[in-house]
């Protein structure tokens, strides 16, 4: 027989024999393996643990589903499931918090899923100037440690996001305007190499990979096993919700493209976010409006003073006030899983004109209802989210070396335009992804027409098709390739990794 032939020769033929065996074959002996070495941390489908390890925020991610979850206990533990997979040349994937949208991201089919969340404690220094932050907590965890003491860090602002991918992403943050991104408050890594090598990077160690883990993208390097992060004295922090018509857009985005470009440089406790949001219900659009302060304002003084010019801005629908821990504020922003996922992003200089926003809005409507043939045939939530990166921020990114994003003050302010939305029909997933891509693609266009383009893309936002360390120039692209092949010399996770963003070869 000569499959069975087959099966024999390949146990006399090791190693290179695997990767001409069936997928399932080399699956079964993925897990095995693990399974040799750590007993009790492999779940298999249909299992308690297997359930436990398949939370992801968006649908795509939870359908695909591995041979088997890996859940190590401890760093060696990462170090050895590293050599297994590694030496076996088995395809695996890592899972933070399971936030980014799209199937693959943090999810493997043919593969083993490697899931951090065991690897969650959290321990603030003794002089409470730092945080060492295992991989699998959630934003929520940190907070709510922190909170207590005073203390927070710069990190996410939905409770359920991951650590992981937000760090190492980049991660915008309600105190980025005083420090930066939440990737360039990271003091120290401890990292599990594709050998199973554990090294640490920071300012005086491994600085070339110090600097790649800064948004180089977390699965061309190694697995972090550990973040340490500077904490700073925090009290309750405080928002303003503001809701326009859809129509004032043009009104509350120049308030905001102002705000960006003189007022939050000089408040730098003050961010916020402008969201022009579908209401499926109604077929129109609401200008939601977030201002949020690090600071509280005292009795008596009211608005922030930076805040002021939106509230001349007439035919406010909403208007609230509140002031919370920073726990509390994750709770309310929490966005709830269960829906199918696409996003994508444009960053573009806050210098903008009104006819560039009126013609971008204008595609955007045209991908929203050009969807569907009829109304009611899926439920879509489109957003077209402003945020910006001011020049405090681009000034702050710039410390212990700079960051692999390659953003620079001499860049201007900057705004990031993202175009998240969710739907719930599986059979919708094509549609909603191609008309997604060309409505980043017609926007990049608009903004190269308007001479107001940036080839940067954020990494945590970005769609699975963007080039996105390519958009950090060309030197930065070489020098992450360079530190790619040093720590990765056999160029095993470029292989083995499934996943997006990875750097070429
Ligand atoms: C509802 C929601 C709110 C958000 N809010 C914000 C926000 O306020 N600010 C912001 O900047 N971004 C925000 N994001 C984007 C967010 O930063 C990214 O989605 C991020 O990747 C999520 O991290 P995670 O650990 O949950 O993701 P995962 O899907 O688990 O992982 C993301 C990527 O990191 C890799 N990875 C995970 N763990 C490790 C590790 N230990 N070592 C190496 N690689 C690893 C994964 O393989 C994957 O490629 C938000 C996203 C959502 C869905
Ligand atoms: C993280 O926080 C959530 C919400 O408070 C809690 O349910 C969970 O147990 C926490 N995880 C750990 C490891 O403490
Ligand atoms: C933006 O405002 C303009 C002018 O009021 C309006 O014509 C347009 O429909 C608005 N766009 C959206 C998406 O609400
Ligand atoms: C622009 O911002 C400055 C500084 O915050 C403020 O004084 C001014 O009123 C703003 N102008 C508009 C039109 O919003
Ligand atoms: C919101 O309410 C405050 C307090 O009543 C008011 O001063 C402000 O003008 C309002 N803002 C808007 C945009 O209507």
């Amino acid at each position: 027989m000569v499959v069975a032939t087959f099966g024999t020769l390949s146990l006399v033929l090791s190693g290179i024999t695997l990767a001409t065996k069936s997928p399932l074959h080399a699956r079964d002996d993925a897990c095995a393996a693990l399974a040799t070495v750590l007993p009790q941390d492999v779940a298999l489908p249909s299992t308690t643990a297997f359930t436990q390890s398949s939370s992801y925020w968006s649908q795509q991610q939870l359908e695909t589903q591995p041979q088997c979850f890996v859940t190590p206990k401890s760093t060696k533990d990462v170090s050895t499931i590293m050599e297994v997979l590694t030496k076996g040349n088995f395809p695996f994937t890592v899972k933070g918090g399971g936030h980014i949208p799209f199937a693959g991201g943090s999810s493997i089919e043919n593969g083993v899923t490697i899931d951090m969340v065991h690897l969650n404690d959290i321990k603030v220094s003794s002089d409470q100037q730092t945080v060492s932050i295992g991989p699998g907590n959630r934003w929520i965890n940190v907070t709510e440690t922190l909170d207590p003491l005073g203390l927070s860090v710069v990190g996410g602002r939905d409770m359920n996001v991951g650590v992981s991918g937000l760090l190492l992403g980049g991660g915008i943050s309600y105190f980025s305007g005083q420090y930066g991104w939440a990737c360039d408050n990271v003091r120290r890594y401890e990292v599990v190499l594709a050998s199973g090598r554990v090294v640490y990077a920071s300012p005086s160690e491994n600085k070339d990979l110090y600097w790649a883990l800064r948004g180089g993208g977390g699965l061309n390097f190694g697995i972090v096993t550990r973040f340490e992060i500077v904490a700073f004295k925090q009290g309750k922090i405080w928002e303003n919700a503001l809701s326009f018509p859809g129509s004032s857009n043009a009104t509350v985005i120049n308030a905001f493209q102002n705000l960006t470009a003189r007022g939050f440089p000089a408040d730098k406790a003050a961010s916020g976010f402008v969201g022009i949001n579908y209401h499926g219900s109604t077929g129109g659009y609401s200008t939601d409006v977030g201002l949020l302060h690090a600071t509280v304002p005292s009795t008596g003084e009211g608005l922030p003073a930076v805040f002021r010019p939106f509230q001349r801005i007439p035919s406010a629908t909403a208007n609230s006030t509140v002031t919370a821990d920073v726990s509390t504020f994750l709770k309310n922003f929490a966005t709830p899983y269960g829906r199918r996922w696409t996003w994508g992003n444009v960053v573009v200089s806050a210098s903008f004109s009104n006819k560039f926003l009126a013609e971008i809005l204008s595609l955007y409507e045209t991908r929203n209802v050009g969807l569907f043939k009829t109304q009611g045939e899926d439920d879509i939530t489109p957003t077209a989210l402003f945020q910006p990166i001011p020049l405090n921020v681009l000034e702050a990114m710039q410390k212990n070396g700079g960051n692999a994003m390659g953003l620079k003050p001499s860049n201007g302010p900057l705004v990031l335009i993202s175009f998240p939305m969710s739907w719930a029909n599986p059979q919708n997933d094509d549609l909603a992804y191609g008309a997604t891509r060309k409505l980043i693609a017609d926007v990049e266009e608009k903004a190269k027409k308007y001479k107001v383009y940036t080839p940067f893309v954020y990494l945590n936002y970005a769609d699975a098709k963007q080039e996105v360390q390519k958009g950090y120039g060309k030197e930065n692209y070489e020098r992450l390739q360079k530190i790619a092949r040093k720590y990765d010399p056999q160029g095993k996770l470029a292989r083995l990794w499934k996943g997006y963003f990875k750097l070429d070869r």
